[in-house]
């Protein structure tokens, strides 16, 4: 039978939808949440990110500022505005899009937001809270892997995980999540000797490689949950994921497809955690 589809729009909406009555909530208290939005330089797709990121806000009622700051500008001037933000009482979330100018080191900008600011949860003392399970903002893209889950009724405890691909942004993060959650979980990557054997052991499988269809059908166990967080541009318009999706989901029991999988989860989860920063 194929697999049913996970929808990430339709999930997406649903979490919009709560957070906007988490937002009308936190005002009646008096509490308006705000989220910084850091761009630096003009890379297009980072330019596309920003501004539905600031839609995204405006249509829930979070208060949101974007700053666009020209590729020129020095480390120093953005750790300064950082720096600020880190300051700002209006301001409960910072997100500082990547990639950053090669002139200014990534590491040393993200380590700079305030963590009860780091809505991103990028920073390395978030990462190390997420790890030891204390209290931490989620990663948007691996927590939107963990909901779509969720919301497929699929309860990770006592399944086995695969996770491909070993990014710090993705694949360490929700390795981490789903054995938070009980999975018995492995990570592959490049050096994995037999991935389609790893995958195939999956009750849980989660693509995160930014390889367009390596996971075929014939690697995925019959019934499993796949979640594919690539997004991989072939020719001039066609996006795929890591999954190639119709042999896929002759064997998935649920799949999310590419677009509209993942991709619309990971807004979603950046107006949650900018609404439990301004709640905290
Ligand atoms: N660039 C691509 N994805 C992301 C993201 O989730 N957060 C930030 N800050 N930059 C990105």
């Amino acid at each position: 039978m194929p697999a049913q589809i996970l929808d990430g729009k339709k999930i997406a909406a649903e979490v919009r939808a709560e957070v906007k009555e988490e937002v009308s909530r936190l005002k009646a208290e008096g509490i308006n949440p705000g989220l910084a939005v850091v761009l630096v330089g003009e890379d297009p797709a980072s330019q596309v990110y920003v501004r539905n990121k600031h839609r995204a806000c405006e249509e829930v009622g979070i208060y949101s500022e974007v700053h666009r700051l020209p590729a020129a500008t020095s480390q120093a001037e953005l750790l300064k505005l950082i720096d600020q933000l880190n300051k700002d009482p209006k301001i409960h979330g910072i997100l500082v899009q990547l990639p950053l100018p090669d002139h200014i080191d990534e590491k040393k900008v993200i380590d700079a937001i305030a963590l009860e600011k780091d809505v991103d949860g990028f920073s390395p003392a978030n990462v190390g809270n997420l790890v030891i399970g204390d209290k931490c903002f989620y990663p948007c893209t691996p927590h939107g892997c963990m909901v779509l889950l969720e919301k497929a009724g699929i309860d990770p405890k006592g399944k086995k995980a695969v996770v491909v691909g070993r990014s710090n942004i993705v694949g360490k993060p929700v390795a981490m999540m789903l054995l938070a959650r009980h999975a018995t979980v492995t990570i592959c990557h490049s050096r994995t000797r037999d991935l389609a054997a790893e995958c195939r052991q999956a009750d849980i499988l989660i693509a995160a490689v930014g390889k367009p269809e390596l996971i075929t059908g014939d690697m995925i166990k019959e019934g499993a949950v796949v979640i594919d967080v690539g997004i991989n541009r072939v020719g001039e318009k066609k996006l795929v994921g890591d999954v190639h999706f119709e042999s896929a989901a002759q064997k998935a029991g649920w799949i999310t497809p590419v677009p509209g999988g993942v991709g619309p989860m990971t807004i979603a989860m950046l107006l949650k955690n900018t609404v439990e920063a301004a709640r905290r």
